[in-house]
């Protein structure tokens, strides 16, 4: 069961009022779609700060786990929550956000695949599969991409017609 919960929001910000039900609600999982340059990164960034200097439940940010899709991605997000960890300091120098700018080195900050090709190699006996195992590349990817379709094809096309509804 979930209790969802957000916080009033205060007067001097800068955030629309969806924005901060994207930054404050708590209590669940929440699914944010929008716009490009429609401030998602910000949201999410705000989201995380929060969650870190949460008064009552403060989660250190080595302990999150935030994926993206991309590398640049992956990095522009860091960057941002540095960037924000840094303003927080100057009006609130505390050790504990001395801590957080340092532990921002080594947060799971990545891309899907990276974060997956770390669990494998730390938990290949666990799950069996190789741990030699690797992301492809564009070139790889490409080729395994036309296998596929090509084995799809010959099955379909070996068929008489009415099989194959889906496949058209
Ligand atoms: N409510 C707001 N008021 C003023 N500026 C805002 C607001 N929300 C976001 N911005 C600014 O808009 C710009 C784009 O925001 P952001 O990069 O977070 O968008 P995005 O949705 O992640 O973009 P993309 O789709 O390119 O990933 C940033 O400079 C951000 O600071
Ligand atoms: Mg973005």
């Amino acid at each position: 069961m979930s209790s969802w919960s957000i916080d009033a929001k205060p007067a001097h910000v800068h955030w629309t009022d969806a924005q901060w039900q994207a930054i404050s609600l708590k209590g669940g999982n929440i699914l944010v779609a929008a716009a490009a340059g429609s401030g998602k990164t910000a949201v999410l960034v705000e989201r995380i700060v929060r969650r870190i200097m949460d008064p009552l439940d403060p989660a250190e940010i080595d302990r999150l786990l935030i994926v993206t899709f991309t590398k640049a991605a992956a990095a522009e997000m860091k960057e941002r929550i540095g960037e924000r960890i840094e303003e927080q300091l100057q009006t609130n120098p505390s050790l504990y956000l001395q801590r957080q700018r340092q532990l921002l080195n080594r947060a799971n900050i990545s891309t899907l695949h990276s974060f997956c090709q770390e669990l494998i190699r730390n938990y290949y006996y666990d799950i069996d599969v190789d741990p030699k195992v690797r992301i492809a590349n564009d070139t790889e990817r490409e080729l395994l991409k036309e296998e596929v379709l090509e084995d799809v094809l010959e099955r379909y096309y070996s068929q008489p017609v009415e099989n194959a509804e889906s496949f058209f």
